[in-house]
């Protein structure tokens, strides 16, 4: 079997030897025909604007630039029509007909918007993230697109930071999970098959942490930490083979991580054997004047030098590489390897054997937005929402009585597709309202009042509203809306309340110093708590909110994220128990702002928490250290418990494995999905170790009464951690091993890794 599996693998590398070798022969022959200027405009990736532009700046002259050779690539255009006309410009009209690559932000599905990443990061489910990714890539490129600036797998652990929305949450493991499983999903086993995306993986690096939460702003850390907990999601999409990685805004030991030779060069190419390509973001090469960096000329050579193939927006590779390298600041082997990448690139996307072949019209009407792929989107998000509380068992919903549908997201269609939903349609998504009517019944009467705005404040909303209307203030004042939502209320059997963040509360630019609902809707939240009818709450947002004041007020609680283009049929499908809710946070929910950054795997500090000591330890004086839901939490409509933690051995050597395993039942009155959690302590180290650190999750699905034995098996590689000296070590001593239903409540036991 061994033998087999070496003769395959050695038949595998010597193909891929042989197609390499093909790829270079054929970069070769098409780089010497290619003047200085044609090279440097591969370098250029500019957008008409007619996409989302995020900066200042938008591409002018676009169709001259493409015929003249001074465009690599393009992106923001969309629609296979207008992708054909740019592609026919360049492999018709420019001289060395050199196609180009369209590129997109294709975050969260693409016309069928599917939950935004931290919702889908909730479900754990690694199968059906990737899936996602598929079903996007099919629709996107089946749109004309070849190309995404995803995944995003910034760790984040500052609700503040808007883009918190974007990636998978606070985790490093599970992060790792995901950017693999997104990274798979878009470009499956061959990027030049015609319904395969190439991944970008951005934004290389830490831009999550940004200090006080504000986008763009400094990042400052230690290289321990930045190994440990915020490089592995961006080593393991490298890992899974994605095809270009983006630069950060943010810098990183004082220099920008686009213009910082040992983030692009050093550690990513060096040290991770990285073979694709770099892009900047969005203007992040000029915006290194500011960063105090030099003049255009000055920043551009120092991002090239430092390693970065593409220039997005800014144009400062295009506008001064020549004279750069005149005056030696760059040097012609620099230009030809971020040339050679980029062509190796298009390549491998088989644009040159048919710079059409991601454009079919036919394909688009076939594949984009059918019914089948609507389907699954409903399937999709209902797997990502949080159950937080469910008092009473007042969630499932009865099909019968009437029910006050309440809130400024109850009917609400343009909110719900989440940031970055670049392609989304509103007009195509369903609002909660209606899908409350379609799955609830003939049984059940809905009334619905809207009750109050998003928010009251007009600068506020003038702000979030750049891309359309996301808060629409309305007509009547907040007292006759109020009053219209108490006399549905008062009418209802139970008061279902859709409460939130709009999209554009969140994202990119997005950050907030408060986060816990605007004042409108707290207000909202109260009064209709003051009627004494069940209330369940829903919250849409894209971030992890403080909702310690809606808690105390709900009977049930469920978080369902910015959900897309089927928010409103998934949420009634799990509201009246079609499907019992399953995720999980992947961000801790803070009881207030203070307790930001707030993330589980912190670690012990010489005084630790000791929530009953007056003084002299690391207390708050006015909230306990715990947040509002930890990590990993999430509840069912039915119960799970967890028995029996075992392990097979007290003592480890280096190449063994301990088992750990656990009885899992189900002990409540509904079938239901579990996420089984194993985090691991390293007791003693060299260096301080978190108090807990997830290494592994099972989803598995119980029925009611069932019962399961979930196990674990822990290898030498889920006890190692990068030293002072980053290197990636285990060292022997003592582990405590903990399997639970979130990263708060867990079974403990311990076993030795021996020297
Ligand atoms: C964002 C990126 C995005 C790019 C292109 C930037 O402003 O930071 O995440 O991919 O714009 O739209």
């Amino acid at each position: 079997m061994k033998k087999m599996l070496f003769v395959l693998m050695m038949a595998f590398v010597v193909n891929a030897n042989a197609q390499d070798a093909k790829m270079k022969t054929f970069v070769d022959g098409l780089m010497k025909k290619m003047t200085l200027d044609e090279k440097i405009g591969q370098l250029n990736l500019i957008t008409p604007g007619s996409g989302i532009p995020t900066g200042a700046v938008v591409s002018t002259d676009v169709e001259k630039k493409i015929k003249e050779g001074n465009v690599g690539g393009l992106f923001g255009v969309i629609g296979v029509d207008k992708i054909k006309q740019a592609q026919k410009i360049a492999v018709e009209q420019s001289r060395l007909k050199i196609p180009l690559i369209f590129g997109s932000d294709v975050i969260h599905g693409y016309k069928t918007t599917v939950p935004i990443p931290l919702g889908l990061s909730a479900s754990w489910d690694m199968k059906l993230i990737e899936h996602s990714a598929r079903e996007a890539a099919i629709e996107a490129t089946a749109d004309g697109l070849c190309w995404t600036f995803s995944p995003m797998v910034d760790i984040a652990r500052d609700p503040r930071w808007g883009r918190i929305a974007e990636g998978g949450g606070e985790d490093p493991y599970l992060g790792s999970q995901i950017a693999k499983a997104m990274v798979k999903g878009y470009q499956g086993d061959d990027l030049s098959k015609n319904n395969t995306l190439m991944a970008c993986v951005k934004h290389f690096a830490l831009y999550g942490a940004a200090e006080a939460g504000r986008d763009y702003n400094t990042t400052d850390m230690s290289r321990v930490r930045m190994y440990n907990e915020y490089l592995p999601p961006y080593k393991a999409a490298i890992e899974a083979g994605a095809g270009s990685v983006m630069s950060s805004f943010n810098e990183i030991d004082g220099v920008p991580a686009t213009g910082n030779k040992w983030l692009l060069t050093d550690l990513l190419r060096k040290q991770w054997g990285f073979k694709g390509f770099v892009v900047s973001d969005y203007t992040s090469v000029n915006e290194m004047i500011n960063h105090g960096m030099g003049d255009l000329q000055t920043v551009s050579a120092l991002a090239l030098n430092a390693g970065l193939d593409m220039d997005m927006v800014g144009e400062g590779f295009l506008t001064t590489t020549k004279k750069s390298l005149a005056e030696k600041k760059v040097t012609q082997k620099q230009i030809d390897d971020a040339c050679r990448r980029i062509l190796e690139a298009k390549y491998k996307l088989g644009l040159f054997d048919d710079p059409f072949r991601y454009i079919d019209e036919a394909r688009m009407k076939q594949e984009v937005l059918t019914p089948e792929r609507r389907k699954e989107a409903r399937e999709i998000a209902a797997h990502t929402f949080v159950l937080l509380k469910n008092n009473n068992q007042a969630l499932p919903l009865k099909r019968s009585g009437t029910i006050g549908l309440i809130g400024p997201l109850a009917n609400d269609k343009s909110n719900m597709l989440g940031t970055w939903a670049v392609s989304g349609d509103p007009q195509m998504s369903i609002p909660v309202l209606d899908g409350m009517k379609s799955v609830g019944g003939t049984g059940v009467n809905i009334l619905y009042a809207k009750g109050a705005n998003i928010s009251d404040d007009t600068l506020f909303a003038k702000k979030v509203n750049v891309f359309g209307t996301r808060i629409d203030i309305d007509k009547r004042s907040p007292a006759e809306m109020l009053t219209e939502a108490l006399n549905v209320a008062n009418q209802s059997d139970v008061i279902v309340a859709v409460v939130g963040e709009a999209s554009e509360m969140t994202g990119e630019a997005a950050s907030r110093t408060d986060i816990t609902l605007p004042e409108s809707q707290k207000l909202l939240i109260m009064a209709l708590s003051k009627t004494g009818k069940p209330l369940i709450v829903v919250v849409m947002t894209g971030r992890p909110l403080a909702l310690t004041e809606e808690n105390n007020y709900a009977t049930s609680m469920i978080v369902t994220w910015h959900a897309g283009i089927e928010a409103g049929n998934a949420i009634a499908d799990v509201l009246f128990g079609n499907y019992n809710p399953s995720g999980k946070l992947s961000a801790t929910f803070p009881r207030n702002i203070g307790q930001v950054p707030i993330y589980y795997n912190h670690k012990n500090t010489g005084r630790p928490s000791a929530p009953n000591s007056p003084k002299f330890q690391s207390n708050y004086l006015d909230a306990p250290n715990s947040p509002l839901f930890p990590f990993g939490y999430g509840l069912s409509y039915t119960s799970f418990s967890y028995s029996d933690l075992s392990i097979d051995k007290k003592e480890m050597k280096a190449s063994e494995k301990v088992t750990a395993s656990v009885t899992v039942t189900n002990n409540g009155n509904y079938d239901g999905e579990e996420v089984v959690q194993l985090y691991i302590r390293d007791v003693v180290g060299s260096i301080t170790r978190p108090l807990k650190e997830l290494k592994g999750f099972q989803k598995v699905f119980l029925k009611k009464g069932e019962s399961r034995k979930i196990t674990f098996s822990i290898g030498i590689d889920d006890l190692k951690f990068y030293n002072y000296d980053l290197k990636w070590v285990a060292e022997p001593g003592d582990f405590e091993v903990m399997i639970g239903t979130n990263s708060d409540q867990v079974k403990k036991s311990s076993f030795k890794l021996l020297k």
